[in-house]
């Protein structure tokens, strides 16, 4: 009795700001769902008509480019259990489903010259399983997975990519805008750039630091414009919807007091570069940024900065395109920068993003929860991240479209839970405090592969046995978690879910289309 009553207490007692933190209610407005990628989920890699990707031909041709040495060939089979993965999204009862889009799936050729029938029906069956039980489909366009033909001819170090990402959009938008309200241009660009053209980390592995990196971030930056413009102008009015870009930003805290410059710099390079020529009022690249790299290339007998220009003119086609920001968001890191490190700088005399930026960083052993340091528990730099945004660019709603812990995988994830927890709670604070928060997005909806990891790192809701073929999905006690929190709009830090009960379809929930 004493129990059921001080439930009740907690909830009638449940507010978003409240000194009782137990318990805290979510804004109601806020729509909370769950998010995949192409690549990493569906499989069907050379099916009905599909070519290959960057990302195909990386697994194909470095054989262990994975941890485990797998690929994606078939991952989690969602070209053909996409029905499963709806059924699991209404299990969870989410506002909505972001998953991205595979360019060769829909532009066999990267160019729309030929668009593939099977792969846009694949799409179009997607989306209309989402809207047949309210569910909203949060389509990215670009999620890493570029035309392997493309990359031969540059890919995103070409300054053409901003004509062939373009077009892409355009027939994006024309096959499915009738029905898709939410568009991501582009997912992170400093992943897409630092790790797939300055590292050997993601596709395409071009691991050219200081050069390549920055040649593709102002493609980017061009690329993702251009897909907004397009809309803008040719979609808008009749579609109805939102484009916007997620950029995935890491909070940088100084390490001590003397290392304020070393954190600002950190940010800055590593997503100030993105954000700042889209959101600040005066646009192009964060000043410190470009005099870092034009003096560091001076130094290096350049003529020029490694970083291109931006003109005037593309200064002006960057500004304010985007209506609202998409932020992915996993861990922070303490930043310091000082003699050693101006020292081991010093013997890098090449290019260099790194040396570039001079700023060191690492995560402290006691942040890690769990078995694994996948990803490394730090909310309150969340909590900063969105106040920083909320200070530096006029509030602008904020739409966070991935946060989620890397775990080995088990059923029983209380470390992803306990994770949960904390960030959302920050993520509430930001809130209080007045941060424009608009959607909250968990990645992963189940297991994928997680580029360099492979299948060795899990972050889903929902486990993929891989061992068996039919590939079934589990849900993991996150999931029941994250459902009652989605039921409820409420984050209870005590709430334990009876996992005996399967997790089923609950269409009071799954019922509600709703819009930002
Ligand atoms: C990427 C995902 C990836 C996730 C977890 C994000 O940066 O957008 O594709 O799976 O990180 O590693």
């Amino acid at each position: 009795m004493f129990t059921v009553i001080s439930i009740l207490l907690a909830l009638c007692s449940s507010s978003l700001c409240g000194t009782a933190q137990n318990v805290r209610s979510i804004p109601k407005h806020i729509l909370l769902g769950a998010a995949s990628s192409a690549f990493q989920v569906e499989g069907a890699w050379n099916i009905d008509g599909k070519t290959e990707s960057i990302a195909d031909h990386l697994v194909h041709s470095q054989k262990c480019y994975a941890k485990d040495c797998s690929n994606a060939d078939v991952a989690a089979n969602s070209y053909y259990m996409y029905k499963r993965d709806v059924e699991m999204l209404r299990e969870l009862g989410v506002d909505f489903y972001r998953f991205s889009l595979s360019w060769t799936r829909i532009l066999p050729t990267g160019f729309p010259d030929k668009v593939n029938e099977a792969g846009v029906q694949y799409y179009s069956n997607l989306i209309d399983e989402l809207l047949k039980y309210k569910i909203q489909p949060v389509v990215t366009i670009f999620h890493w997975d570029l035309p392997q033909k493309l990359q031969q001819l540059g890919g995103w170090t070409n300054p053409h990519i901003v004509n062939w990402y373009g077009d892409f959009a355009r027939v994006a938008f024309s096959l499915f805008g009738d029905r898709v309200k939410y568009w991501i241009t582009i997912n992170e660009p400093h992943q897409l750039c630092h790790y797939g053209y300055g590292s050997p980390y993601i596709p395409p592995a071009m691991n050219l630091t200081g050069e390549a990196d920055y040649l593709c971030s102002k493609n980017v930056l061009l690329a993702h414009a251009r897909g907004y413009h397009i809309y803008d102008k040719e979609f808008r009015l009749w579609q109805e919807g939102m484009i916007f870009i997620t950029i995935n930003a890491e909070w940088f805290e100084p390490e001590s007091e003397h290392d304020y410059e070393a954190a600002i710099d950190a940010n800055q390079f590593w997503w100030g570069l993105y954000t700042h020529p889209i959101l600040s009022r005066s646009g192009d690249y964060p000043e410190i940024v470009k005099h870092r790299i034009a003096v560091m290339s001076t130094k290096q007998g350049l003529l020029r900065s490694r970083l291109p220009e931006l003109s005037s003119e593309e200064i002006n086609y960057i500004r304010g395109t985007t209506d609202i920001l998409g932020l992915n968001h996993y861990t922070s890191y303490l930043a310091y920068r000082n003699a050693s490190t101006e020292e081991y700088y010093g013997n890098i005399t090449g290019p260099s993003f790194d040396a570039d930026c001079g700023a060191m960083n690492y995560q402290p052993g006691d942040w890690q929860i769990g078995e694994t340091n996948a990803t490394m528990y730090a909310p309150w730099g969340f909590y900063k991240l969105l106040t920083f945004i909320r200070f530096e660019y006029d509030n602008i709603p904020v739409f966070i479209t991935e946060n989620g812990f890397g775990n080995s995988g088990a059923l029983i994830d209380d470390d992803r839970v306990l994770y949960y927890r904390g960030y959302l709670s920050a993520m509430l604070d930001a809130i209080c405090d007045g941060s424009h928060i608009v959607g909250y997005t968990t990645w992963s909806l189940m297991d994928s592969f997680e580029w360099p990891n492979g299948y060795s790192i899990r972050i889903g809701l929902y486990q993929v046995d891989y061992n068996n073929t039919s590939l079934p999905r589990t849900p993991r006690k996150s999931a029941y978690v994250y459902k009652e929190i989605i039921r409820s709009r409420t984050l209870d830090m005590n709430y334990e879910p009876d996992m005996t009960i399967p997790l089923s379809v609950d269409n009071s929930t799954s019922n509600r289309l709703t819009h930002i």
